[in-house]
């Protein structure tokens, strides 16, 4: 028996479901892999490779590293079309309570996207799912075409047109078509959710975009010291930024679904999401050392001249090290397509109930990760400034 009718025997046998059926768990980590490729890596550029190349290439140099990157931004644009075809399926599977095989038609993902509102709702219940696919094949349209050759600077433009439209193709599944839906714990669970989603696709796209760029460094030459500094002094405050979302909105996610610390043991879910949690720690680790250790090494080796081990050190060893990063990310993003219910309903216990001490609480993590974040940073600066004879320690 193949791991994968093992894992199916195990999604049927069930109740309630501890593993997705093996459409819907891999349906989902595609999509959410092509939903890092279509927002991290335009963000990514716009944020960090362009301001960095714009500081310090020469124009010949920019020029190919825009291209670089442009080409990196069309085939992840690419990728997410064709993964959002099997998606537009999964939704319709589940919205229309069908097998998978029967959705996969694209007069019945039609049906679905169309199906009349019910009982007091205001749009039907395909209908977010409609204006999303009107915003990814906007997206798509706008971003493939750089895959070839177009003009760098034109390209830009185009970035930064279809980056905000790659943004709203996640928020959109998030707008209320309920009075229900308008409830404020209901709100901030959506906006939580959505900052869950948008962090994370910008920490793993930018992972996967830095990684194809170090790979693709023959674009980008000799005056590339300066720019990849730049890039991974950029980039480690905007996996910063994206790591704090994740950990906030994640502890609220945890709370709403396991119930209580043994959870983590007592049920599929909370021994799956354990597993994430300790491959996120793993990739935290990884983002404290480079910006506690390899960073301000790098800035040091620049500032006393030896641009060979600058060299060696910010293409090398931190190119290895975003890739694994971006492995592990990929990893990360096929726990969450594994994730099903809930460890609460699994453990039949209570639902989660939000009251004032929950944002309180929610308050408090938040301050907590700012001033560990803020503190991280002076002394990651203070790390870079030391003056030091050798700059390899
Ligand atoms: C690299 C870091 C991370 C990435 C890329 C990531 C990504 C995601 C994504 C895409 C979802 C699905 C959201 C949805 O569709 O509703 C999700 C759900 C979730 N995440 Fe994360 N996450 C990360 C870190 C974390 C951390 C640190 C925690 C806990 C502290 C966490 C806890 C959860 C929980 C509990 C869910 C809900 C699962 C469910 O209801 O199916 N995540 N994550």
């Amino acid at each position: 028996m193949s791991a994968l009718h093992v894992l199916d025997a195990l999604a049927s046998a069930q109740a309630p479901p501890t593993i997705p059926p093996t459409w819907r768990w891999l349906t989902k980590w595609a999509y959410f892999i092509g939903l890092a490729a279509l927002i991290g890596v335009p963000l990514v550029h716009l944020t960090v490779v362009r301001p960095a190349l714009r500081a310090h290439a020469d124009g010949a140099t920019a020029e190919r590293g825009r291209r670089a990157v442009h080409r990196i931004i069309g085939l992840g644009a690419l990728g997410f079309a064709v993964v959002y075809v099997f998606q537009l399926a999964s939704a319709a599977a589940r919205g229309l309570e069908i097998d998978y095989a029967e959705a996969l038609s694209p007069v019945v993902v039609w049906r679905y996207l169309t199906q009349p509102a019910g009982d007091g709702a205001w749009l039907g219940a395909g209908a977010t799912t409609l204006a999303q696919a009107v915003l990814a094949v906007a997206a798509v349209a706008l971003l493939v075409p750089l895959a070839r050759r177009v003009p760098a600077r034109g390209g830009d433009r185009v970035v930064m047109v279809a980056a905000p439209i790659a943004v709203a193709v996640t928020l959109v599944k998030s707008v209320p078509v309920t009075p229900e839906a308008l409830a404020a714990e209901e709100l901030v669970g959506r906006l939580l959710v959505q900052l869950h989603i948008v962090g994370g696709s910008v920490w793993v796209g930018g992972l996967i975009a830095l990684a194809a760029l170090t790979r693709s460094r023959r674009h980008i030459r000799d005056a590339d010291v300066d720019v990849w500094a730049t890039i991974w002094q950029r980039f480690s405050v905007l996996a910063m930024a994206s790591v704090g979302a994740l950990l906030v909105s994640g502890a609220w996610l945890t709370w709403r679904e396991v119930g209580a610390i043994e959870q983590f043991v007592t049920t599929p879910f909370g021994r799956l999401l354990a597993i994430k949690i300790i491959l996120v720690a793993v990739l935290i680790g990884f983002g404290a050392f480079n910006q506690l250790v390899l960073i301000p090494r790098l800035v040091r080796l620049r500032r006393s001249g030896q641009m060979e081990s600058a060299r060696h050190l910010s293409m090398g060893h931190l190119g290895r090290i975003v890739f694994a990063e971006s492995v592990i990310g990929v990893l990360v993003l096929l726990i969450v397509g594994l994730l099903t219910g809930s460890a609460r309903a699994q453990a039949d216990g209570g639902e989660a109930v939000v009251d004032a001490s929950v944002y309180g609480w929610g308050a408090a993590f938040l301050v907590a990760v700012v001033a560990l974040f803020a503190v991280t940073a002076r002394v990651a600066s203070f790390l870079a400034e030391r003056p030091s004879a050798t700059a390899s320690t």
